[in-house]
């Protein structure tokens, strides 16, 4: 029997949910005088733009480029997120998905989340509009704020992305991670499996039922990469209950293919090592395969 180091599962913990952490990590940073550093880092976006070819893609939708946005924890960007709204004013997309974590603590008020995602919506404009999902920071007392900005909440629910009469399909599912009330049968009720199909999620924590079910693409961010890495981008922290070469970037599941965003923001606290920020297009192709 072969040993594979991506089969390690982490041990799970809700780091999210445990203060001492960033104190700790504080600590650390300011004792070892990486705290400058770190903190800059957290600004210092890295735009991600990759070829995805998918399996019987309509042509309408070959060049199709979506704008993926995740783990924003907007109302902790040390900027205000002005860095952010100035590289996303000079992009070009046909539609922007944002993979849940709007807000920075997973409790307390989020005016200033709305705020800033307000300034946010400014600067976004594509032709097929903002589709979001919830992640384990924010809650369903939310939606109705970020639908009246102008984004499309996927609550376990679906939706059709029609261009010249060709369509895929986009699901969308609540957070399967802390709050666990994903619910794949409902959103899929609808879907038209005849057509290419992409699965917004939270974290990678859904990836043998998605795979299972025969979808085309799986979307996610939530585990931010690590945030704190050791050279090389390798995470010390996974915080998801998946195989760690699901933890960020590009991976395959069987027939599936999936994205595993490191995040646009940062949690627990603002600062980033080893481990960029994150604004990435999926620019999906046409595939020969039959
Ligand atoms: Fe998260």
């Amino acid at each position: 029997m072969r040993f594979d180091v991506h089969k390690i599962q982490l041990f799970h913990f809700y780091w999210e949910n445990f203060d001492l952490m960033p104190k700790a990590l504080k600590a650390t940073l300011r004792l070892t005088g990486q705290m400058k550093r770190a903190t800059a880092n957290a600004i210092r976006y890295r735009i991600q733009e990759h070829e995805i070819p998918i399996n019987k893609l309509p042509p309408a939708f070959n060049g199709y480029r979506i704008l993926h946005l995740s783990d924003l924890h907007i109302d902790e960007i040390a900027d205000g997120g002005e860095r952010l709204c100035n590289i996303i004013a000079e992009l070009d997309y046909h539609l922007c998905v944002i993979t849940g974590d709007y807000r920075f603590d997973t409790y307390g008020v989020h005016d200033e989340t709305i705020k800033r995602l307000s300034k946010l919506m400014d600067v976004l404009d594509c032709p097929d509009g903002i589709v979001g999902i919830l992640g384990n920071h924010d809650f369903i007392e939310m939606v109705p704020e970020l639908e009246a900005l102008g984004i499309r909440m996927l609550l376990n629910e679906s939706m059709p992305i029609n261009r010249e009469q060709q369509q895929i399909w986009l699901v969308g599912l609540d957070d399967a991670h802390y709050y666990e009330v994903h619910d794949l049968a409902r959103a899929t009720l609808n879907i038209d499996t005849s057509q290419p199909t992409v699965l917004l999620v939270h974290s990678p924590e859904v990836i043998e039922e998605a795979e299972a079910f025969g979808f085309d693409l799986y979307l996610c961010g939530h585990t931010h990469g690590g945030q704190v890495c050791l050279p090389g981008g390798l995470p010390i922290i996974g915080n998801a209950r998946c195989q760690r070469n699901k933890l960020s970037g590009r991976w395959s599941h069987g027939s599936m293919q999936g994205y595993t965003h490191r995040g646009t923001g940062s949690s627990g606290l603002p600062v980033r090592i080893n481990c960029p920020p994150e604004i990435s297009i999926h620019c999906l192709k046409s595939s020969t395969q039959e």
